[in-house]
């Protein structure tokens, strides 16, 4: 946009000069040669000078100091950054380049987000079981003491403090939880997950998904209606602006990278702690947990991350909570179903509900959508039990 303008703007000093050499050839008898070249450089400063004050900054460097660098200059902001602004730039961008580390066997960490006993604990077990060496656990319990069955989580709780729903506490123990699981160097990717999330893939099929990438998989998109854009509120700026504002569900699993910069970053989870909270002015309700990542991630990093969860949820219903899936609805054909697909679909909050599907494209090809689902009532564990080896197996 500012490029055109620039281009555009750029074509009248020519031609105006070409005007005045015109002028300048035709009445070369009558004025003296430096007379006119004066009025050349004159015009054309003050014209400059113009430019320079009255376009917006970006698109005024464009034009005047560097056309190929326009683009980049489009995506910089028209005003002067602050000091923590740039220092946290500077810390993304070095972090972003960071090759991974490579380690002989490289692990996902499994980060569980739980008020207390994992009722699918069992179902877990089934799922690590004969991969050890490839995965670590790690528990945050915000409100009692889990009783673990599997020896694959005992002695895996973390320390935690309480979380409300929608708080910047829900936000602070996912911090928690990563800070914990990255003093394990060998952890190369990790996954957020709930006590109603179950796997819907075999380990050997999650492992290669998620370490054979290099983008994160956090969900993200634009919600112009009540539940998005209209929990923004202006105290974010200047660092976040509306247009930037993003949505997505909480379930997100990170590369390492991504992880430690979640780690260092102070200045944009600040932000949201502070504005973007349940009880708002204005009646506004924003959740942290569904904004902070999703925004800071679009703003920094927005190829690195794949903007869909890989943790289903049915949200066709149009209610307030998202499907629950019962004992009666564990069926092979229901779990097929949902590992089959291939696209992604996002509703807007706005009165138009607005469906906007996404394909899953993974490393250029669009391939199954979800490797967790979620969310699963605690009675449905013995049906998910049985089966679990035929819908594993798809
Ligand atoms: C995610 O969406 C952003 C636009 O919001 C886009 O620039 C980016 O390329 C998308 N990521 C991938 C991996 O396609
Ligand atoms: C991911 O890798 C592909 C090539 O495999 C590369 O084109 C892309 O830029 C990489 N993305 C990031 C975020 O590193
Ligand atoms: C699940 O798989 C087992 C053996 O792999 C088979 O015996 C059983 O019938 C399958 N169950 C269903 C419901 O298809």
């Amino acid at each position: 946009m500012y490029l055109k303008q620039g281009n555009h703007l750029f074509a009248w000093p020519q031609r105006i000069s070409d005007f005045l050499i015109m002028v300048g050839t035709r009445k070369r008898s009558n004025i003296k040669r430096p007379i006119w070249i004066l009025l050349v450089v004159s015009v054309t400063s003050i014209f400059l000078t113009a430019a320079y004050f009255y376009l917006p900054r970006s698109s005024a460097s464009c034009f005047l100091f560097d056309s190929e660098a326009c683009g980049a200059y489009e995506a910089v902001a028209t005003r002067e950054l602050t000091d923590d602004e740039t220092e946290s730039k500077v810390v993304v961008k070095e972090l972003l380049k960071t090759p991974p580390v490579h380690t002989k066997k490289p692990k996902i960490a499994f980060l569980f987000l739980t008020p207390g006993t994992l009722p699918f604990e069992k179902l877990w077990h089934a799922f690590f079981q004969g991969h050890e060496g490839r995965f670590s656990v790690y528990v945050h319990a915000s409100k009692e003491k889990p009783a673990h069955v599997s020896r694959y989580f005992v002695g895996r709780d973390i320390h935690s403090e309480s979380v409300d729903w929608g708080k910047i506490s829900m936000v602070e123990a996912e911090r928690r939880l990563l800070s914990n699981a990255l003093l394990d160097l060998s952890n190369q990717h990790f996954v957020l997950l709930s006590e109603s999330c179950i796997p819907v893939r075999h380990f050997e099929f999650v492992y290669n998904y998620l370490l054979y990438t290099n983008v994160s998989f956090l969900d993200c998109f634009v919600d112009p209606g009540p539940h998005g854009n209209g929990r923004y509120i202006g105290h974010m700026l200047p660092e976040v602006e509306i247009k930037d504002f993003r949505k997505g569900s909480q379930w997100f699993t990170l590369k390492r990278r991504h992880a430690i910069i979640v780690m260092a970053d102070n200045l944009y989870f600040t932000k949201f702690k502070l504005h973007c909270r349940p009880n708002m002015e204005g009646g506004r309700n924003c959740y942290s947990d569904e904004h902070y990542l999703q925004t800071f991630f679009h703003m920094i990093d927005p190829g690195g991350i794949a903007n869909w969860s890989v943790t289903y949820v049915d949200w066709s219903e149009g209610k307030w909570h998202p499907r629950s899936f019962a004992a009666v609805d564990i069926t092979l054909d229901v779990l097929a179903q949902i590992s089959s697909l291939t696209e992604c679909p996002h509703y807007t909050s706005d009165a138009q509900r607005t469906l906007v599907i996404t394909p899953c494209m993974w490393n250029g090809l669009q391939r199954p959508c979800y490797l967790f689902a979620r969310k699963f009532y605690p009675e449905t564990l013995d049906n998910l039990l049985k089966l679990f080896s035929n819908f594993t197996s798809f």
